[in-house]
């Protein structure tokens, strides 16, 4: 280990920064609305089953190849593979995909930000008129939302490991935590609340379709930073006496909680506004239900609270969607840095100056994508669609190249780096795991099913997203 590597300086400040990594937009609003459209309790259930049998196991694989390595994830696969060239390549994988995913996710949060700016100024009406949101992403004010977006992440990340991540993730976690229970208490109050939480929690089996069963496996596999390179590059700065099962358990304990409560403050305020909509109606993308479906939600509380009173619910939930984006943002911008400066020997702020730089470049490219500049609108086109940019960038790196790098990880932990190395890596700071069923469990899965089922998601989503076929004939 190198001596200057920086560390957290308690467990519970790495559980709140990978929490805080995991917990992102998705939970806030895609997970419930899938979760009721889609079977609700028994959704539920069975996304439990693969957060704990199938993404735990990845999760914890991650944190220890990091550990043990204290590198990022093209040091840590270069140095357990003695140098081999082919997982070199895997693990730069590890790198290129946190570094274009964040631009895609850095586009989606300025649009927070703005989203926060406008109800602040009283443009509600705005923003959930038919019209305001088309509007909005090709307003060019978005670029200096972007300066100060980019500006909130790098101060985090200059201000290094402790000093940034970990502060950010014990200040904005805890507040996000309170605000969420803040908006669930007041929702819960509404006319036609317990509509809502009706569809989210009686199960409906004949529901979990083997697309859906799918679906619910990679928002279980996103949703907890899997594949991002974002956890292995956490589990390098925490030290040998962190308990490396336990912390994870709680990390997919913490994500999958947030998303829970929030179906209880999503789907009551959905029946509120309307008690007659059936959730196969709502729309499956979370973009169109946050930045044009929820505005109309906000508003109609007018009756109500009053104009002002309604903006201020309106700029609260998105004060809490924006902090939720803030630590995920800041986790997997982490990981290019720390391979800067860990591989490539620059400074800190060298690397992020860098990073700002050319990261910053591809998402004004991708903030240009939705009509503003009609090259990166209509930039290609796969699967009988037109693409933009933005789309390209989502479709490759977040939908495809994840399930990847996480069948990769799999594969290199299990027959490369090898079982007795994870176990002895894992049973440091804890003295009960070896020859406990959580090795044994580990062990199996992590060499067999778990890497050929994410293997299979993997093809199916290249069927599906470029192909326009499906191994499931959906
Ligand atoms: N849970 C996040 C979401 O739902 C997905 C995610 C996990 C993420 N880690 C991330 C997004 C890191 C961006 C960066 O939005």
């Amino acid at each position: 280990m190198t001596a200057s590597r920086e560390h957290f300086s308690s467990r519970i400040g790495f559980i709140l920064a990978a929490a805080g990594s995991a917990v992102g937009i998705g939970n806030l609003v895609g997970f419930p609305v899938n979760a009721a459209k889609n079977g609700g309790g028994a959704f539920l259930v069975m996304y439990a089953v693969f957060v704990f049998l199938i993404c735990l196991p990845v999760m914890i694989a991650e944190m220890a190849v990091g550990r043990n390595t204290a590198k990022e994830p093209v040091g840590a696969f270069k140095s357990l593979s003695q140098g081999n060239k082919l997982w070199g390549a895997a693990g730069f994988l590890g790198v290129l995909t946190p570094f274009m995913i964040a631009v895609f996710y850095m586009v989606i949060t300025v649009w927070i930000f703005g989203y926060i700016v406008l109800t602040l100024m009283g443009r509600l009406d705005y923003l959930a008129s038919g019209a305001g949101f088309g509007e909005f992403i090709n307003s060019p004010y978005l670029y200096l939302a972007l300066l100060v977006v980019g500006g909130i992440v790098s101060f985090i990340l200059a201000a290094g490991v402790k000093e940034g991540i970990e502060k950010a993730a014990k200040t904005l976690m805890p507040t996000l935590f309170v605000m969420l229970i803040v908006m669930v208490i007041f929702v819960l109050t509404l006319d036609n609340a317990m509509t809502g939480v009706h569809f989210f929690l009686i199960p409906d089996i004949d529901k979990l379709t083997p697309k859906v069963i799918n679906g619910a496996l990679s928002q279980a596999f996103f949703s907890l930073s899997l594949g991002m390179g974002i956890l292995l590059t956490y589990g390098s700065y925490i030290n040998k006496q962190t308990n490396i099962p336990n912390s994870a358990k709680l990390v997919a304990i913490t994500d999958t909680g947030v998303a829970f409560v929030a179906g209880l403050m999503i789907l009551p305020a959905v029946f509120s506004f309307n008690p007659e909509i059936n959730p196969s109606e709502l729309s499956d993308s979370s973009v169109s239900l946050i930045f044009t479906f929820l505005p109309k939600i906000f508003l109609a509380l007018q009756a109500s609270l009053g104009y002002v009173g309604a903006s201020a619910v309106a700029t609260f939930f998105f004060l809490l969607v924006f902090f939720a984006a803030i630590t995920s943002l800041v986790s997997i911008i982490e990981v290019p840095v720390s391979y800067l400066v860990t591989e490539k020997k620059h400074s800190r702020k060298k690397a992020l100056g860098y990073l700002t730089f050319t990261a910053g470049i591809l998402t004004l490219f991708a903030t240009a994508s939705f009509g503003m500049v009609s090259f990166f609108t209509d930039f290609t086109s796969y699967a009988g669609a037109s693409k933009s940019f933005f789309d390209v960038i989502y479709d490759v790196f977040y939908d495809t190249i994840l399930p990847l790098n996480g069948f990769l990880l799999c594969i290199f932990v299990s027959y490369r780096w090898r079982r007795k190395q994870l176990s002895e890596e894992l049973s440091i700071g804890n003295k009960n795991y070896k020859g406990s069923w959580v090795e044994k469990y580990i062990n199996f899965s992590l060499g067999t099913f778990i890497p050929l089922i994410v293997l299979l998601i993997f093809i199916n989503t290249v069927a599906t997203k470029f192909f326009a076929t499906s191994l499931f004939g959906l």
